[in-house]
């Protein structure tokens, strides 16, 4: 069932929740993929009903990232949520989440800002206020829907850390469940952004999980030293890759450490062909 409406989707939920039903969301921009799959798939094995929200969020881009391009296939997703047994898809307009003004500033919308030591590293680095985007409108979801339940995929690591620490500061009653990332027989973590490459993109794109997986080979070698693992990356890297980042930090509170271990996140974020692309791995695993 295709909701735009918030009014409607509580509606809907108080009624399941009134039936004593398990609800479960996952949101997602769009556009989506066996990853967003993977998180429907396991909401579904949790849950009696699923809400997907697919919301291309105005506030979480910057002035000139990609939101007026960014793959908006709503037939496509609501056709895939149906066979996948979805309760409710959730697609609200810009303007049903932010009033008149779409593109809203902290100045004039209340914010859920995450604390500058989760956000000051990796994508919060480059995308600033991007991670105040993200909890504003998560916050906004789990207020909408009120979900026993919320579902986010690893690959967004950094993501699902603000997440987490946001539920937990705020005392939100949700239980986030993180998933494994999804990829391509290649390696390639599934992405939206995928669509902006060309099939030679695609395999250059590669390099991302192949530097995660030599860091690991390395650190599974014994070479415990987080400069001389990342270090490691620039025999890899082309003329044709622009790296933003390469980070080795502890995978729960997102730390930097000297020695790698058994709790580290290998985390990178590289332009290929213009398109920003992010992977991470768990070392430990
Ligand atoms: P989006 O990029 O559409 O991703 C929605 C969810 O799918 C996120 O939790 C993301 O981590 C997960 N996901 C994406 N690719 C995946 C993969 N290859 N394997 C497993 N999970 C994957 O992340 C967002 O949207 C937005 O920031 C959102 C949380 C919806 C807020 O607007």
């Amino acid at each position: 069932m295709l909701i735009n409406k918030i009014e409607d989707v509580r509606t809907q939920v108080n009624d399941w929740k009134k039936q004593g039903l398990k609800v479960g969301l996952v949101p997602t921009m769009g556009a989506l993929h066996e990853g967003h799959l993977s998180l429907i798939k396991k909401a579904k094995e949790t849950c009696d009903k699923i809400v997907v929200s697919v919301f291309v969020n105005p506030i979480q881009f910057g002035p000139s990232e990609d939101f007026d391009k960014y793959p908006r296939t709503l037939e496509a997703d609501t056709k895939l949520c149906d066979s996948e047994g979805v309760d409710i898809v959730f697609a609200p307009t810009p303007k049903e989440m932010y009033g008149e003004g779409v593109r809203l500033s902290n100045d004039t919308l209340t914010y859920v800002c995450p604390p500058f030591f989760y956000v000051n590293k990796l994508c919060g680095k480059s995308r600033v206020g991007h991670f105040d985007g993200v909890c504003t409108v998560v916050m906004k979801l789990f207020n909408i829907v009120q979900p026993d339940y919320a579902f986010f995929g690893q690959k967004d690591a950094q993501q699902v850390i603000v997440i987490k620490k946001m539920v937990k500061d705020l005392n939100i009653p949700v239980e986030v469940i993180q998933c494994p990332i999804v990829r391509e027989e290649s390696g390639l973590a599934l992405s939206s952004r995928n669509k902006y490459l060309t099939e030679q993109g695609k395999i250059e794109a590669l390099v991302l999980s192949k530097i995660l997986n030599n860091i690991k080979s390395c650190y599974n070698k014994g070479i415990t030293d987080v400069s001389a693992l990342k270090e490691t990356v620039y025999s890899i890297l082309s003329d044709k890759h622009e790296l933003e980042y390469i980070e080795i930090l502890n995978r729960d509170t997102l730390e930097e450490e000297k020695k790698a271990n058994n709790d580290s996140i290998a985390l990178i974020a590289c332009r290929v062909e213009g398109v920003r692309l992010i992977d991470n791995l768990y070392l430990g695993e």
